[in-house]
């Protein structure tokens, strides 16, 4: 079955197309972050628009290079939350209207689900059931995942997301958009125990607070202004995040007796996470999966994929687009049930 994946929740138009047969056939991606630069962050209806002039060309592009005829397209996945409402209804339209007009089966894609089975498209796929740490942009949770459509959340965080809190101290820096990775290629040239910064709710359940350590980062900016200190600070307070994300992965491992971790989205491609998690995990012996980078950040080849482990089962929607800006993952079914 080939399937044409959509990914426009957010800044990043992404097409992809997964063969169950051979894998990722061709993937194609466009980000608009020139476009939402000099805004400090994504502008709704500006990411709608360039969706929208994105997307034919993308999807021509996408064709070429993989030699795919339409007519061989099985079924069309596109997100259909959570995300923005303008930038999920242009995917969502695009998807559903040329999987009507090429009579081919659809199907919306919760955005996280894709990025939680990113990691299973690499090499060495983790086996169900796991942990997952999901850390993007909105949302940092803990997940125990028995099967697909079968999660179970654990914890999440009650404010800021991981990447929010990368994003925020990237701007209090004068750093671009997105954050995460200017400031931890700026952690490199500084020191990771030179400031103590807050990990915050460390030894209270599976939840997760950034917006106390962002406080924390923009007191220590100001008190040290002028004495080009930013690199020292930027590798604190990186190191102060990540402290938190691996201990409570590791509690929840734990808790749950598995010795599975999946780290999916964007920060997931974060080097001082990945390297932490390694040797911690090491210890418990347990082992960490996760996505080439190329697949931790949004992308097409994560929505086509998650999209087929429901088509092949025979899920599939009706004509109606229906979008889901807010979507709880804990409410996708088990498509082996329906
Ligand atoms: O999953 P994603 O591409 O989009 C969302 O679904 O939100 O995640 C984007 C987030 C941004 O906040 C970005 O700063 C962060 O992931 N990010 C990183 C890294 N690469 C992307 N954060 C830390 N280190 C990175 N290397
Ligand atoms: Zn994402």
């Amino acid at each position: 079955m080939i399937v044409l994946g959509l990914e426009t929740s957010c800044d990043e138009t992404g097409l992809a197309l997964y063969d169950s047969e051979v894998g990722l056939r061709a993937q194609v991606l466009y980000s608009q972050i020139k476009l939402h630069a000099e805004y400090g962050g994504v502008v709704p209806e500006l990411a709608s628009r360039d969706h929208v002039r994105k997307l034919i060309p993308l999807m021509n592009q996408l064709l070429e290079e993989s030699k795919i005829q339409k007519s061989e397209i099985d079924a069309i996945a596109y997100t259909r939350g959570p995300g923005l409402m303008g930038a999920l209804m242009t995917g969502a339209l695009f998807g559903r209207t040329l999987a009507f007009a090429l009579n081919k089966p659809a199907i919306g894609v919760h955005h996280m689900e894709g990025h939680m089975l990113a990691p299973l498209l690499s090499e060495t796929p983790p086996e169900f059931p796991f942990v997952a740490l999901l850390v993007s942009g909105g949302h940092t949770q803990l997940m125990a995942a028995h099967g697909i459509g079968q999660y179970e959340l654990l914890g999440e965080s009650i404010d800021d997301a991981a990447g929010e809190a990368f994003d925020k101290v990237a701007k209090m820096m004068g750093l671009a958009y997105p954050g995460g990775p200017n400031v931890s290629k700026l952690a490199l040239q500084g020191s990771a125990t030179a400031f103590d910064f807050p990990r915050p709710m460390l030894h209270q359940g599976l939840d997760f607070s950034f917006s106390g350590l962002k406080t924390a980062v923009s007191i220590q900016l100001k008190k040290v202004a002028g004495q080009n200190r930013e690199a020292d600070i930027a590798a604190s307070f990186q190191e102060a995040l990540v402290d938190t994300l691996v201990k409570k992965s590791v509690k929840a491992l734990k808790q749950t007796g598995l010795k599975r971790l999946v780290i999916a989205g964007g920060v997931s491609a974060n080097s001082r996470l990945r390297e932490r998690l390694e040797a911690d995990l090491a210890k418990i012996k347990a082992t960490v999966y996760y996505a080439e980078p190329a697949l931790c950040t949004d992308n097409g080849a994560m929505i086509a994929f998650a999209g087929y482990q429901r088509l092949k089962a025979g899920q599939h929607d009706g004509l109606s687009v229906t979008t889901t800006p807010r979507w709880p993952m804990t409410e996708l079914s088990n498509p082996e049930q329906g």
